[in-house]
């Protein structure tokens, strides 16, 4: 039989950001080996992604990929979901039970959030990563496994060593190979690639269009739940205003703040869908990504009023380079402090101001 074909890594891990490429190539590199690989990222980057990635491009990719949510689980049970445990061997143990190492034979084990692992299992994980072997809780004897370990956290895990929390000696066995991954803020040019992929999930169906207004809004949010805040927020564009095209008071009032949705948050949503409907009786949405009419207080580009193209990504760059040149200008040349106001790390923001060859000052 011949190998079925593996998904491209374009398609699994979107993005066209310089990040995210150099990201693709290290996981075509690191894939092959068994190295485990430590992947650090604020919650909704990606981690999970990159980690289904690696095993998919390694030769373990016919074997299962076993994800465990080290900080869900609670602690008492933590050690019997890992190493599985004997009959009898705790109240409630009432048949034998494999763990997750063991389910992963010969393939990849995931271990999520890792950095609320606490102390006592962080030196059972330890002993059996040196030694490549499990013991049931209640068992006796060692059950070899061959797994290879990708485990990720949103914590500073360099802080959480400092301060004792999280064992070095355990640090170093996981992350032979680090990877970090930014937040959707720092590479906020992939907005329209990953807000395509996120409409190609739902064939079948007309889907919601997004003019160059609502990117434009929507490159400003800070997007704290990064890609996968983006993808909540397109399948609730979806759902309210499939088949039309939205502007940036639309795409405004969808950019919910994290957490409970506020009345006056609802009112302003439920008010842009009306408007939105009435709007497309009168005129039905063409077929490009074209406002029709805007009723967004900021105008659109000049050009757009002839109904001509835009270029969405020069003009996300174009939004990036003002921004970034105010900051500076704010801050008097002072990259930290403009890095601060932009909530981008420094070395990011000098990788963009190359990229637009801007100066401090
Ligand atoms: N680069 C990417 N390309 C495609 N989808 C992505 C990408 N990054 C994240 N996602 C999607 O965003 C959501 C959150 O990603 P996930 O890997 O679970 O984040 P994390 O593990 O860092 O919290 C998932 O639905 C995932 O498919
Ligand atoms: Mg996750």
């Amino acid at each position: 039989m011949p190998p079925a074909a593996r998904p491209g890594l374009e398609d699994m891990i979107v993005g066209d950001a310089p990040v995210m490429s150099a990201l693709r190539r290290l996981v075509r590199q690191v894939a092959p080996s068994d190295a485990s690989v430590l992947l650090t990222g604020p919650s909704g980057c990606g981690k999970e992604v990159l980690a289904r990635a690696i095993h998919s491009q390694s030769k373990r990719a016919g074997k299962p990929f076993v994800a465990v949510n080290c900080g869900a689980i609670p602690r008492d049970l933590l050690e019997s979901v890992l190493f599985g445990h004997e009959k009898g061997s705790f109240t409630g143990a009432h048949a034998q039970h494999k763990g997750r190492f063991e389910e992963a034979q010969g393939g990849t084990l995931f271990l999520d959030e890792i950095g609320d692992m606490p102390a006592e299992m962080q030196v059972k994980l330890l002993r059996v990563l040196e030694e490549r072997a499990v013991q049931r809780v209640g068992g006796r004897g060692q059950i070899r496994v061959d797994v290879r370990i990708v485990a990720a956290t949103h914590r500073d895990i360099d802080a959480a060593i400092d301060t004792g929390a999280f064992r070095e000696d355990l640090f170093y066995r996981l992350a032979v190979f680090p990877l970090d991954i930014p937040g959707l803020a720092e590479r906020i040019e992939d907005l329209p690639l990953l807000v395509g992929h996120f409409l190609a999930r739902q064939p079948g169906r007309q889907s919601v269009r997004f003019s160059p207004d609502a990117f434009a809004r929507m490159a400003e949010h800070g997007w704290p739940g990064n890609v996968r805040e983006l993808r909540n927020f397109v399948d609730r564009a979806n759902v309210l205003f499939a088949g039309r095209t939205i502007g940036a008071d639309e795409a405004g009032a969808l950019l919910m703040r994290r957490g409970r949705v506020s009345a006056v948050e609802t009112r302003a949503l439920w008010a842009a869908t009306e408007l939105q409907v009435a709007d497309t009786a009168v005129e039905p949405a063409a077929d490009v990504v074209v406002p029709l009419r805007t009723r967004s207080p900021s105008a659109p580009p000049p050009q757009m009023a002839g109904g001509e193209p835009v270029a969405l990504k020069e003009m996300l760059a174009e939004i990036e380079r003002r921004y970034i040149e105010q900051a500076l200008t704010v801050s008097g040349g002072v990259i930290a402090d403009a890095a601060r106001m932009l909530s981008l790390q420094r070395t990011t923001l000098i990788e963009k101001m190359r990229k637009y060859e801007m100066k401090a000052a």
